[in-house]
Protein backbone atom coordinates (compact mmCIF):
# COMPACT_ATOMS: atom_id res chain seq x y z
CA UNK A 1 0.00 0.00 0.00
CA UNK A 2 1.42 3.43 -0.73
CA UNK A 3 0.81 6.19 1.65
CA UNK A 4 2.72 9.23 2.66
CA UNK A 5 4.37 9.05 6.27
CA UNK A 6 4.00 12.47 8.30
CA UNK A 7 7.21 13.59 9.27
CA UNK A 8 7.25 12.58 13.24
CA UNK A 9 7.01 15.16 15.77
CA UNK A 10 5.48 14.19 18.39
CA UNK A 11 6.17 10.70 20.25
CA UNK A 12 3.99 9.06 22.96
CA UNK A 13 5.81 6.16 24.52
CA UNK A 14 3.79 3.75 26.67
CA UNK A 15 5.50 2.33 29.70
CA UNK A 16 7.82 4.09 31.80
CA UNK A 17 9.37 1.39 33.73
CA UNK A 18 13.28 0.25 32.92
CA UNK A 19 13.35 0.88 29.33
CA UNK A 20 10.51 3.41 28.69
CA UNK A 21 11.85 6.17 30.09
CA UNK A 22 14.87 6.19 28.70
CA UNK A 23 13.63 6.03 25.38
CA UNK A 24 11.11 8.91 26.11
CA UNK A 25 14.19 10.81 28.11
CA UNK A 26 16.20 10.06 24.30
CA UNK A 27 13.58 11.18 22.46
CA UNK A 28 13.21 14.97 24.38
CA UNK A 29 17.05 15.17 24.34
CA UNK A 30 16.83 14.75 20.42
CA UNK A 31 14.45 17.84 19.70
CA UNK A 32 10.61 15.23 19.72
CA UNK A 33 7.92 16.79 22.05
CA UNK A 34 7.16 13.58 24.46
CA UNK A 35 4.49 12.05 26.20
CA UNK A 36 5.03 9.27 28.75
CA UNK A 37 2.41 7.50 30.27
CA UNK A 38 2.36 4.87 32.64
CA UNK A 39 -0.73 3.26 34.87
CA UNK A 40 1.35 3.10 37.96
CA UNK A 41 1.88 6.40 39.16
CA UNK A 42 4.92 5.45 41.44
CA UNK A 43 6.74 4.14 38.29
CA UNK A 44 5.81 7.46 36.50
CA UNK A 45 7.11 9.47 39.63
CA UNK A 46 10.60 7.57 39.43
CA UNK A 47 10.43 8.42 35.59
CA UNK A 48 9.66 12.14 36.41
CA UNK A 49 12.51 11.90 39.06
CA UNK A 50 15.07 10.40 37.11
CA UNK A 51 14.91 12.77 34.09
CA UNK A 52 15.31 15.95 36.67
CA UNK A 53 18.26 13.83 38.23
CA UNK A 54 19.51 12.88 34.82
CA UNK A 55 19.79 16.03 33.59
CA UNK A 56 21.26 17.69 35.98
CA UNK A 57 24.01 15.02 36.42
CA UNK A 58 25.04 15.70 32.91
CA UNK A 59 24.81 19.38 33.08
CA UNK A 60 26.98 18.98 36.26
CA UNK A 61 29.44 17.25 34.99
CA UNK A 62 29.56 19.55 31.75
CA UNK A 63 27.87 17.26 29.39
CA UNK A 64 25.12 18.99 28.46
CA UNK A 65 24.40 22.48 27.79
CA UNK A 66 22.60 24.11 30.56
CA UNK A 67 19.91 25.35 27.63
CA UNK A 68 19.73 21.52 25.92
CA UNK A 69 18.87 20.35 29.22
CA UNK A 70 16.56 23.18 29.91
CA UNK A 71 14.33 22.28 26.66
CA UNK A 72 14.44 17.93 26.84
CA UNK A 73 13.34 18.88 30.11
CA UNK A 74 10.47 21.23 28.52
CA UNK A 75 10.04 18.21 25.40
CA UNK A 76 8.66 15.69 27.99
CA UNK A 77 5.10 15.23 29.83
CA UNK A 78 4.51 12.26 31.86
CA UNK A 79 0.96 11.77 32.82
CA UNK A 80 -1.26 8.67 33.46
CA UNK A 81 -4.01 9.60 30.67
CA UNK A 82 -3.45 7.73 27.76
CA UNK A 83 -5.81 9.68 25.65
CA UNK A 84 -3.83 12.93 26.60
CA UNK A 85 -0.48 11.06 25.69
CA UNK A 86 -1.90 9.34 22.37
CA UNK A 87 -3.83 11.56 21.46
CA UNK A 88 -1.85 13.99 19.00
CA UNK A 89 1.19 11.66 18.60
CA UNK A 90 2.58 10.63 15.41
CA UNK A 91 4.55 7.60 16.35
CA UNK A 92 4.15 5.68 19.85
CA UNK A 93 6.45 3.35 20.82
CA UNK A 94 4.66 0.68 23.35
CA UNK A 95 7.19 -0.64 26.09
CA UNK A 96 5.51 -2.62 28.81
CA UNK A 97 5.90 -5.53 30.37
CA UNK A 98 6.58 -8.58 27.39
CA UNK A 99 2.85 -9.55 27.49
CA UNK A 100 1.33 -10.33 24.31
CA UNK A 101 -2.49 -10.04 25.58
CA UNK A 102 -1.42 -6.61 27.35
CA UNK A 103 -0.23 -5.41 24.11
CA UNK A 104 -2.85 -6.53 21.88
CA UNK A 105 -5.02 -4.86 24.40
CA UNK A 106 -2.96 -1.47 24.33
CA UNK A 107 -2.70 -1.30 20.82
CA UNK A 108 -6.82 -1.50 20.43
CA UNK A 109 -6.79 1.32 22.57
CA UNK A 110 -4.20 3.10 20.85
CA UNK A 111 -5.33 2.42 17.41
CA UNK A 112 -8.41 4.42 18.52
CA UNK A 113 -6.76 7.18 20.19
CA UNK A 114 -4.34 8.09 17.90
CA UNK A 115 -4.80 10.16 14.79
CA UNK A 116 -4.82 7.82 11.16
CA UNK A 117 -1.84 9.14 10.23
CA UNK A 118 0.87 7.62 13.57
CA UNK A 119 2.56 4.92 13.03
CA UNK A 120 2.23 2.42 16.32
CA UNK A 121 5.57 0.92 17.44
CA UNK A 122 6.28 -1.80 19.64
CA UNK A 123 9.97 -1.93 21.83
CA UNK A 124 9.43 -5.50 22.40
CA UNK A 125 12.50 -7.45 22.79
CA UNK A 126 10.97 -10.67 20.94
CA UNK A 127 7.37 -10.58 20.68
CA UNK A 128 7.18 -9.49 16.49
CA UNK A 129 4.62 -7.02 15.72
CA UNK A 130 2.90 -8.84 13.11
CA UNK A 131 1.20 -11.20 16.62
CA UNK A 132 -0.13 -7.52 17.35
CA UNK A 133 -0.37 -5.43 14.05
CA UNK A 134 -4.29 -7.32 13.32
CA UNK A 135 -5.40 -5.81 16.96
CA UNK A 136 -5.46 -2.16 14.64
CA UNK A 137 -6.72 -1.29 11.60
CA UNK A 138 -3.82 0.14 10.02
CA UNK A 139 -1.68 -3.03 10.21
CA UNK A 140 1.12 -1.44 7.53
CA UNK A 141 1.67 1.65 10.11
CA UNK A 142 2.98 -1.37 12.83
CA UNK A 143 6.37 -2.81 13.54
CA UNK A 144 9.21 -3.42 16.29
CA UNK A 145 11.23 -0.55 17.34
CA UNK A 146 13.46 -1.81 19.66
CA UNK A 147 15.98 -0.42 22.24
CA UNK A 148 18.81 -1.95 24.57
CA UNK A 149 18.96 -0.85 28.01
CA UNK A 150 20.29 1.38 29.11
CA UNK A 151 18.47 2.90 26.40
CA UNK A 152 20.50 6.32 26.93
CA UNK A 153 23.35 5.04 27.00
CA UNK A 154 23.32 2.30 24.19
CA UNK A 155 23.48 2.80 20.39
CA UNK A 156 21.38 0.23 18.52
CA UNK A 157 18.34 0.60 17.19
CA UNK A 158 16.58 -2.67 15.87
CA UNK A 159 13.96 -1.85 13.45
CA UNK A 160 11.74 -4.86 12.29
CA UNK A 161 9.17 -4.93 9.37
CA UNK A 162 6.47 -7.56 9.02
CA UNK A 163 4.86 -8.89 6.39
CA UNK A 164 2.01 -5.96 7.17
CA UNK A 165 4.41 -3.36 7.37
CA UNK A 166 4.86 -0.42 4.79
CA UNK A 167 8.34 0.59 3.52
CA UNK A 168 7.42 3.90 4.26
CA UNK A 169 6.36 3.37 8.20
CA UNK A 170 9.90 1.57 8.73
CA UNK A 171 11.92 4.34 6.95
CA UNK A 172 10.09 7.16 9.08
CA UNK A 173 11.20 5.10 12.24
CA UNK A 174 14.83 4.40 11.49
CA UNK A 175 15.17 8.07 10.33
CA UNK A 176 13.51 8.99 14.49
CA UNK A 177 15.75 6.47 15.56
CA UNK A 178 18.76 8.06 13.55
CA UNK A 179 17.47 11.64 14.82
CA UNK A 180 17.81 10.19 18.14
CA UNK A 181 21.62 9.50 18.08
CA UNK A 182 20.97 5.90 17.81
CA UNK A 183 22.42 3.64 15.04
CA UNK A 184 19.70 1.73 13.36
CA UNK A 185 19.22 -1.37 11.41
CA UNK A 186 16.13 -2.95 9.51
CA UNK A 187 15.52 -5.96 9.10
CA UNK A 188 13.30 -7.30 6.49
CA UNK A 189 11.56 -10.17 7.60
CA UNK A 190 10.57 -10.96 11.28
CA UNK A 191 12.24 -14.00 13.54
CA UNK A 192 12.39 -14.37 17.06
CA UNK A 193 14.79 -12.65 19.10
CA UNK A 194 15.57 -10.43 15.92
CA UNK A 195 19.53 -9.60 15.47
CA UNK A 196 20.84 -8.91 18.69
CA UNK A 197 19.30 -11.30 21.17
CA UNK A 198 19.82 -14.33 19.11
CA UNK A 199 23.31 -13.53 19.57
CA UNK A 200 22.95 -12.32 23.32
CA UNK A 201 21.05 -15.99 23.66
CA UNK A 202 23.74 -18.13 22.03
CA UNK A 203 26.63 -16.28 24.60
CA UNK A 204 24.46 -16.41 27.35
CA UNK A 205 23.15 -19.94 26.70
CA UNK A 206 26.65 -21.49 26.81
CA UNK A 207 27.55 -19.11 29.96
CA UNK A 208 25.14 -21.16 31.54
CA UNK A 209 25.71 -24.00 30.69
CA UNK A 210 29.24 -23.97 31.65
CA UNK A 211 28.04 -22.80 35.46
CA UNK A 212 25.33 -25.50 35.33
CA UNK A 213 28.17 -27.89 34.81
CA UNK A 214 30.10 -26.26 37.74
CA UNK A 215 33.00 -25.66 35.29
CA UNK A 216 33.85 -21.96 36.86
CA UNK A 217 31.75 -19.28 38.79
CA UNK A 218 29.66 -16.79 36.96
CA UNK A 219 32.20 -14.12 38.03
CA UNK A 220 35.13 -15.53 36.29
CA UNK A 221 32.80 -16.56 33.29
CA UNK A 222 32.13 -12.86 33.15
CA UNK A 223 35.47 -12.70 33.65
CA UNK A 224 36.42 -14.37 30.51
CA UNK A 225 34.14 -13.34 28.27
CA UNK A 226 35.23 -9.48 29.53
CA UNK A 227 39.13 -9.74 29.29
CA UNK A 228 39.01 -11.84 26.56
CA UNK A 229 36.12 -10.84 24.38
CA UNK A 230 36.49 -7.41 25.12
CA UNK A 231 32.57 -7.15 25.80
CA UNK A 232 31.69 -4.13 28.41
CA UNK A 233 30.44 -6.56 30.75
CA UNK A 234 30.21 -10.72 30.96
CA UNK A 235 26.87 -12.50 30.42
CA UNK A 236 25.79 -12.75 34.07
CA UNK A 237 26.30 -8.98 34.96
CA UNK A 238 24.07 -8.43 31.74
CA UNK A 239 21.46 -10.91 32.83
CA UNK A 240 21.38 -8.55 36.07
CA UNK A 241 21.26 -5.38 34.66
CA UNK A 242 18.00 -6.21 31.76
CA UNK A 243 16.55 -8.75 34.63
CA UNK A 244 16.44 -12.24 34.81
CA UNK A 245 12.29 -12.41 34.73
CA UNK A 246 12.90 -11.04 31.52
CA UNK A 247 15.50 -13.30 30.36
CA UNK A 248 12.98 -16.15 31.54
CA UNK A 249 10.04 -15.17 29.74
CA UNK A 250 12.60 -15.07 26.47
CA UNK A 251 14.22 -18.37 27.18
CA UNK A 252 10.45 -19.86 27.95
CA UNK A 253 9.23 -17.98 24.71
CA UNK A 254 11.73 -19.54 22.59
CA UNK A 255 11.12 -23.00 23.87
CA UNK A 256 7.37 -22.51 23.52
CA UNK A 257 8.12 -21.88 19.82
CA UNK A 258 10.71 -24.80 19.22
CA UNK A 259 10.06 -27.40 21.31
CA UNK A 260 13.60 -27.88 21.47
CA UNK A 261 14.80 -29.04 25.43
CA UNK A 262 17.74 -26.57 24.48
CA UNK A 263 15.73 -23.32 24.43
CA UNK A 264 14.67 -24.22 27.69
CA UNK A 265 15.96 -21.54 30.45
CA UNK A 266 18.72 -23.30 32.52
CA UNK A 267 18.34 -24.65 36.24
CA UNK A 268 20.86 -21.44 37.06
CA UNK A 269 18.05 -18.99 35.64
CA UNK A 270 15.04 -20.86 37.01
CA UNK A 271 16.46 -21.00 40.48
CA UNK A 272 17.03 -17.06 40.75
CA UNK A 273 13.74 -16.45 38.64
CA UNK A 274 11.70 -18.55 40.99
CA UNK A 275 13.37 -17.07 44.53
CA UNK A 276 12.54 -13.44 42.97
CA UNK A 277 16.15 -12.51 42.45
CA UNK A 278 15.70 -10.94 39.40
CA UNK A 279 18.53 -9.10 39.12
CA UNK A 280 20.01 -5.33 39.57
CA UNK A 281 16.18 -3.58 39.71
CA UNK A 282 15.38 -6.11 42.96
CA UNK A 283 18.98 -5.87 44.71
CA UNK A 284 19.89 -9.39 43.67
CA UNK A 285 20.87 -11.81 40.86
CA UNK A 286 23.92 -13.22 39.88
CA UNK A 287 25.25 -10.43 42.08
CA UNK A 288 24.38 -8.69 45.18
CA UNK A 289 24.13 -4.71 44.83
CA UNK A 290 22.72 -4.22 48.42
CA UNK A 291 26.47 -4.61 49.37
CA UNK A 292 27.94 -4.39 46.21
CA UNK A 293 31.64 -5.83 47.05
CA UNK A 294 30.08 -9.18 47.75
CA UNK A 295 29.17 -11.29 45.25
CA UNK A 296 25.92 -13.30 45.25
CA UNK A 297 26.33 -17.38 45.54
N1 LIG B 1 21.29 4.78 32.61
C1 LIG B 1 21.77 5.86 31.94
N2 LIG B 1 23.07 6.06 31.70
C2 LIG B 1 23.92 5.11 32.18
C3 LIG B 1 23.49 3.96 32.87
C4 LIG B 1 22.10 3.81 33.08
N3 LIG B 1 21.58 2.76 33.71
N4 LIG B 1 24.56 3.21 33.19
C5 LIG B 1 25.63 3.86 32.72
N5 LIG B 1 25.26 4.99 32.11
C6 LIG B 1 26.11 5.98 31.45
C7 LIG B 1 27.02 6.67 32.43
O1 LIG B 1 26.40 7.82 32.95
C8 LIG B 1 28.19 7.02 31.54
O2 LIG B 1 27.87 8.16 30.77
P1 LIG B 1 29.05 9.19 30.35
O3 LIG B 1 30.09 8.38 29.62
O4 LIG B 1 28.36 10.15 29.44
O5 LIG B 1 29.53 9.75 31.61
C9 LIG B 1 28.28 5.83 30.56
O6 LIG B 1 26.97 5.23 30.57
C10 LIG B 1 29.30 4.82 30.98
O7 LIG B 1 28.96 4.39 32.29
P2 LIG B 1 30.01 3.90 33.38
O8 LIG B 1 31.33 4.55 33.11
O9 LIG B 1 29.39 4.09 34.73
O10 LIG B 1 30.07 2.35 33.23
P3 LIG B 1 30.48 1.47 31.99
O11 LIG B 1 31.52 2.10 31.16
O12 LIG B 1 30.68 0.13 32.57
O13 LIG B 1 29.15 1.44 31.10
C11 LIG B 1 27.24 0.28 30.40
C12 LIG B 1 27.95 0.92 31.59
C13 LIG B 1 26.90 1.33 29.37
C14 LIG B 1 25.96 -0.33 30.95
C15 LIG B 1 28.21 -0.78 29.79
O14 LIG B 1 28.63 -1.65 30.79
C16 LIG B 1 27.61 -1.58 28.68
O15 LIG B 1 27.58 -1.17 27.54
N6 LIG B 1 27.13 -2.81 29.00
C17 LIG B 1 26.53 -3.70 28.04
C18 LIG B 1 25.08 -3.38 27.99
C19 LIG B 1 24.41 -4.25 26.97
O16 LIG B 1 24.96 -5.16 26.39
N7 LIG B 1 23.13 -3.93 26.77
C20 LIG B 1 22.32 -4.70 25.87
C21 LIG B 1 21.53 -5.55 26.71
S1 LIG B 1 20.57 -6.67 25.78
C22 LIG B 1 19.12 -5.91 25.75
O17 LIG B 1 18.91 -4.78 26.11
C23 LIG B 1 18.14 -6.76 25.11
C24 LIG B 1 16.74 -6.47 25.44
O18 LIG B 1 15.96 -6.84 24.63
C25 LIG B 1 16.30 -5.89 26.74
Amino acid sequence: MIFSVRPVERICVVGAGNMGHQIALSAALAGYRVKCTDVSREVLERADQFADSYLADRVARGKLAEEAARSARANILFTRDLNEAAGDADLVIEAVLENLELKIQIFRQLDEICPPHAILATNSSYIVSSRIAGATGRPEKVCNMHFFNPALVMKLVEVVKGPHTAGETAEAVRAVAEKMGKIPVVLQKEIYGFLVNRIVSAVRREALYLLDMGIASHEDIDSAVVHALGHPMGPFRLLDLVGIDLAYDISMGLYRETGDPADKPSPALVERYVRGEWGKKKGKGFYDYRAPDRPAG
